[in-house]
């Protein structure tokens, strides 16, 4: 039976590689975006097998129309992989409560309220697959970004207690880690903040999303059954946990 795939942020970057990368494992894929122009083009992509969803995660009544859209299209996704992200970097000094609070709203909450409703579905079926987009700051930390730091750290300490909670249905949590990827996450960074961020990666380049994909990928398949609460890193060599 063909699997479905919620993804978030599949309109660029990472979650754009991932949903590549399931549809071409044979998965359904739901991707979803902020715009209906992002929607849109989603659904143009993913050509016949998947769609786009709007969804704002920072917003409650967005994620429930979503989960509301959902159960009206009869979609039963057994794998969400929590990818949507973003930063509103600042120096704790400086950091307005709104630059703080978008950034946990965004990566840490509205996982929590996606996550929880689609987790019904998962355990009636006795399957279940969640994938969290953490990264490698959630473990060093970054002058400038405590608030996306701890959104990051806090999705890794999620993974692990819901891990713990749904082990025995099937259902493995995790949280995969990556390092500098080409994404517009990166190429935002002036070419100072570049070349500093380079001489900290052993493999000497920026990582691509399709090589996160297929951690994502890998996670999402029967191979990967026992592996849960575990953070998977990717990152060059950058750090080692
Ligand atoms: N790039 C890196 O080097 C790197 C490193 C470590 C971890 N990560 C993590 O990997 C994930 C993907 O990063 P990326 O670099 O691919 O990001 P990106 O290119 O900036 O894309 C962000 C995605 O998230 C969506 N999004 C933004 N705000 C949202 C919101 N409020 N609600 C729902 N969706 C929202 C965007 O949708 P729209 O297109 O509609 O705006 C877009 O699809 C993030 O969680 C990020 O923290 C990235």
């Amino acid at each position: 039976m063909t699997k479905t795939a919620v993804i978030t942020g599949a309109s660029r970057g990472i979650g754009q590689a991932i949903a590549a990368a399931m549809v071409e494992a044979g998965y359904r894929v739901l991707g979803t975006a902020t715009t209906e122009a992002g929607a849109e083009n989603i659904s143009a992509l993913l050509g016949g097998k998947g769609r786009g969803y709007v969804v704002d995660l920072a917003v409650q009544q967005s994620v429930s129309n979503f989960l509301e859209a959902l159960k009206q299209d009869q979609e039963t996704p057994l794998i969400l992989v929590n990818n949507a992200g973003i930063t509103k970097d600042n120096l704790l000094m400086r950091m307005k409560a709104e630059e703080w609070h978008d950034v946990i709203a965004t990566n840490l909450s509205g996982v929590f309220q996606l996550t929880q409703g689609l987790l019904r579905g998962m355990m009636k079926a006795k399957f279940g697959r969640v994938i969290n987009l953490s990264s490698v700051v959630g473990r060093m930390g970054n002058g400038g970004q405590s608030n996306y730091a701890a959104s990051k750290a806090g999705i890794e300490g999620f993974s692990r207690a819901l891990g713990a909670e749904v082990a025995s249905r099937n259902i493995t949590v995790n949280s995969v880690a990556p390092g500098f990827i080409e994404t517009d996450m990166t190429t935002a960074l002036s070419s100072d903040q570049r070349s500093a961020m380079l001489a900290r990666v052993p493999a000497a380049r920026l990582g691509k999303p399709e090589e996160v994909a297929a951690l994502v990928k890998f996670l999402a398949s029967e191979d990967a059954s026992y592996i849960t609460g575990e953070t998977l890193h990717i990152n060059g060599g950058m750090y080692t946990a």
